[in-house]
């Protein structure tokens, strides 16, 4: 895998564009405390992604989680759309598609951001409902209105 060595820094995110022995991003950390642990990795062949939890990981049952997103864009994204497989032991337990900029409905302000540019979206969650146990695996795939890859996110969620 060819990449260029280009290191962005924005805000407390840091994106390090390396080429790993493996041909892998690095696993990044969200969260770790006592209940729950979040790590992530770009299977992004091309870039990796910045997520940062902007509330603490012990208050996500208890209030909106606040999570910010850094990423730079390869292709413009005048529609983006995002779906979620979340598995617990190789089950497939939830799927869910979101569009994030429709054609004529760009819900965010980095909706028909261009190739080259840095998008950075802090949004809130709801408070996690579930109270889980055990290692859930999470893929975000984020395609473009050409089908392009724009984001592609292997995380792990450990409720302890
Ligand atoms: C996600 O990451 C896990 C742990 O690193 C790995 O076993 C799994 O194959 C990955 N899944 C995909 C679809 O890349």
């Amino acid at each position: 895998m060819k990449v260029h060595g280009v290191a962005v820094i924005l805000g407390m995110v840091i994106l390090h564009v390396v080429d790993t022995q493996d041909g892998h991003w690095p696993v990044h950390t969200v969260c770790n405390s006592n209940k729950i642990s979040v790590k992530y990795r770009s299977c992004d062949p091309l870039q990796d992604i910045g997520f940062t939890l902007q509330s603490s990981c012990s208050q996500i049952w208890t209030k909106p989680i606040a999570i910010k997103v850094t990423l730079p864009l390869r292709k413009s994204i005048d529609e983006c759309y995002v779906s979620m497989d979340l598995t617990f032991l190789g089950d497939l337990i939830l799927h869910h598609d979101e569009p994030l900029c429709l054609p004529d409905f760009p819900r965010f302000t980095f909706c028909g951001s261009k190739k080259g540019e840095m998008i950075s979206v802090e949004t809130s969650l709801n408070t996690l409902k579930l109270h889980l146990k055990g290692l859930y695996n999470l893929m975000v795939y984020g395609i473009n209105q050409d089908g392009f890859q724009i984001v592609c996110v292997n995380a792990t969620l450990e409720f302890h």
